[in-house]
């Protein structure tokens, strides 16, 4: 099944923790200002450890007026039009990663702890799994713990860690670890035990 007809089971109603109500669906051109909102709410410490410049306007407006949902598909946590959170499946289209996707995800501080992040990155999985990729993998800097330890919860495992091998946007170094999960089951294997 090809990704478009997956995406049309979107937009999904998700109720979490404590009956907390919100909506997930794949990012829209109309998103840009709701997802600058989004990133601008991101805690000062916790943007270092983002790869992009997304105080910068015209980086968002990028993402929004090239939407490619093969290379790129962002799934927003939507809730009254405010993004509260995002997972994004990114893929390689060609060349010798390109069954190997990646995921990334953010949960805005005051929307965590609901079982956000951990319901959107098992919907970016099953995507990647439709869009017939072999693995995904999951990339952290510095310590990340409660992320790493989520993706964990999900059957991600470690694949490496290199020390002191980033630098956040102020040039401190940190560690880069990357875990990774399986999509495919042995077809030997499958349905025995
Ligand atoms: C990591 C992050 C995405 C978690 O978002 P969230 O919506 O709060 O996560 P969930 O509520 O789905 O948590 C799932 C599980 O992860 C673990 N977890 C989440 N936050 C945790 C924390 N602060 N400390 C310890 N464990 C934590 C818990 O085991 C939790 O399950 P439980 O609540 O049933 O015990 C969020 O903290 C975030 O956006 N961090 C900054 C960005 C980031 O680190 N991204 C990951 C790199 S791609």
């Amino acid at each position: 099944m090809s990704l478009e007809t997956i995406l049309e089971q979107y937009p999904v109603d998700l109720e979490l923790k404590g009956g907390f109500g919100c909506q997930l669906r794949p990012l829209e051109t109309e998103d840009e200002s709701a997802f600058f909102e989004f990133f601008q709410q991101v805690p000062m410490e916790e943007r270092l450890f983002i790869k992009h410049r997304i105080e910068d306007r015209e980086v968002i407006h990028h993402w929004c007026a090239n939407i490619d949902y093969d290379a790129k598909m962002p799934l927003l946590a939507v809730q009254e039009n405010a993004v509260i959170g995002a997972a994004t499946l990114h893929q390689q289209m060609g060349g010798w990663r390109r069954h190997i996707g990646r995921v990334s995800v953010l949960v805005l501080p005051q929307y965590r702890g609901r079982g956000l992040a951990r319901r959107m990155v098992a919907e970016i999985t099953e995507l990647a799994q439709h869009a017939g990729l072999d693995f995904v993998e999951a990339e952290f800097i510095g310590k990340q713990e409660a992320a790493i330890k989520m993706f964990g919860l999900l059957g991600f495992g470690p694949l490496f860690t290199l020390p002191d091998y980033v630098r956040d946007m102020e040039g401190t170094t940190h560690d880069y670890t990357v875990l990774s999960m399986p999509l495919k089951i042995d077809e030997e294997y499958a349905g025995m035990g």
